[in-house]
């Protein structure tokens, strides 16, 4: 990945830490403020496993991106897309088709503004800044429309991002108003923090989370499942994300990974 420096910190409040400046830090990237680290830091206090977690996470991006590859599809909705790092979508997607198509969407500016120079004028991937409440708005973007064919199977991916979603504003809605828009054949990748992690850490996890913009909400198996409703749920079904088809070239990841439950469907 080239290193993109540029005007990035202009206009972005620095006072208060997000969820996409914390995994940024804990990903290893130099894209947040001491706000971010701090938290990042309070996080790491509890589960000191919190950076192999984030990096367990990304190495399951990976893997789902290949199975849905493998299946044929070749265009990308990646909601909560975070800032850039290593291995990002359109990347691992091109690994099977260098036309692959990519639409990020992410609400932090900083994650837009890094995307932005990173993409620069790529006729096939591009990032949006808005907010995955508002789905309608996202796939009506004229942007949007231009790159994804929503005639054709659309991958959607939805990493580490539900649980920034509270039940005030229907996830489960949110989740299931995406199926029914996309064409069949279509997949739902999810990752999540689950209160079903045996060390408890979750807790933590949500009350730190609550001094940044959004506060996270575990959920368990069965919650989690919900987001897969109408669709056929691939096997080994909603696991650990350590237990996905691993892959032995991934880094070893340990125990602590039961923090994120994930899972992949494809829509009828
Ligand atoms: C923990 S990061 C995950 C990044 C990436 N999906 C991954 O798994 O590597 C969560 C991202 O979701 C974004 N996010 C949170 N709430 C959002 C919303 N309502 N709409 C769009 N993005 C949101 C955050 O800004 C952050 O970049």
């Amino acid at each position: 990945m080239a290193t993109v420096e540029s005007d990035w910190t202009l206009g972005v409040d620095a006072e208060r830490p997000t969820l996409a400046r914390v995994y940024d830090y804990l990903l290893g990237g130099t894209h947040n403020f001491g706000v971010d680290r701090d938290l990042a830091h309070g996080l790491l206090k509890v589960e000191p496993q919190a950076r192999s977690v984030a990096a367990a996470n990304r190495a399951f991006l990976r893997r789902a991106i290949r199975r849905l590859s493998a299946q044929g599809i070749r265009q990308f909705l990646d909601l909560g897309s975070g800032i850039p790092t290593q291995g990002n979508v359109h990347q691992i997607a091109r690994e099977a088709d260098e036309d692959a198509r990519v639409v990020y969407v992410d609400i932090d500016p900083v994650a837009v503004a890094h995307s932005r120079a990173i993409l620069g004028d790529d006729p096939n991937a591009i990032v949006i800044q808005a907010d995955m409440r508002r789905p309608g708005e996202i796939l009506a973007d004229p942007a949007v429309r231009k790159t994804l064919d929503l005639s054709e199977p659309v991958g959607v991916l939805l990493l580490a991002v539900l649980h920034a979603i509270p039940e005030d504003d229907d996830p489960y809605g949110l989740v299931h108003g995406l199926r029914d828009a996309v064409a069949p054949g279509s997949a739902v990748v999810v990752s999540h923090l689950t209160n079903e992690d045996p060390y408890g850490t979750f807790e933590a996890f949500e009350q730190l989370s609550a001094r940044s913009t959004t506060a996270a909400v575990a959920r368990s198996r069965t919650e989690i499942s919900r987001f897969f409703e109408g669709c056929d749920l691939s096997e080994p079904g909603v696991v650990f994300i350590h237990e996905w088809h691993p892959d032995p070239q991934d880094d070893p990841v340990d125990q602590h990974s039961t923090l994120i439950l994930c899972g992949v469907a494809f829509k009828p």
